[in-house]
């Protein structure tokens, strides 16, 4: 099972005036991989307050994957990438690449999410765009690599090559 906590950036959604599609497609796709949700917050467009609460589910909830969904594309609000490149050890640059290469055959728009990934102690972060669109199209792309990402950070893999 792989632990999963969900971080929906939007000053809206954490005001209750709008509400958090995206979070459940994350919830839905997750369950392929057997990711189990054990840690789900709304959390406004604030860098501090995103880091802060990043930090505690990495910490608290042991999670193994942390999927961030708003908040990287241009806008003054969009601080996601931000707050998780101050938190991140190491910068896994192939998922968001991967994700806005196949997002681009989609819509042109893909260029403009900022999305960063990388690991923070034994935790992945991967930002995803804002939309429920968006975010199904970019996990579908990355989903499958997961498991073994996941198996690597914790250094439960011997032998890569397949
Ligand atoms: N990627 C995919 N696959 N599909 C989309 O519809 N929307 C784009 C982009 N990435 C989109 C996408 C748009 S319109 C924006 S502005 C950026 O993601 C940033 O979105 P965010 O600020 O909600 O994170």
């Amino acid at each position: 099972m792989i632990k999963v906590g969900i971080i929906t950036a939007s000053d809206k959604g954490a005001r209750g005036e709008r509400e958090d599609k995206s979070g459940q497609v994350i919830e839905e796709l997750i369950a392929e991989i057997d990711g189990e949700v054990v840690s789900y917050q709304i959390v406004p467009d604030k860098k501090e307050v995103l880091k802060t609460k990043m930090l505690e589910m990495i910490i608290e909830d042991g999670i193994n994957l942390l999927l961030t969904t708003g908040g990287t594309g241009l806008a003054p609000c969009d601080v996601t990438p931000d707050a998780t490149l101050e938190l991140i050890e190491k910068e896994v640059p192939g998922i968001a690449e991967a994700m806005r290469m196949e997002s681009l055959k989609i819509t042109d728009r893909a260029m403009l999410s900022r999305a960063v990934s990388g690991v923070i102690k034994e935790t992945l972060i991967i930002n995803l765009p804002g939309s429920p669109k968006a975010v199904q199209e970019c996990l579908e792309v990355i989903i499958s690599v997961l498991p073994h990402a996941i198996d690597l950070i914790q250094d439960e893999v011997d032998e890569c090559a397949r």
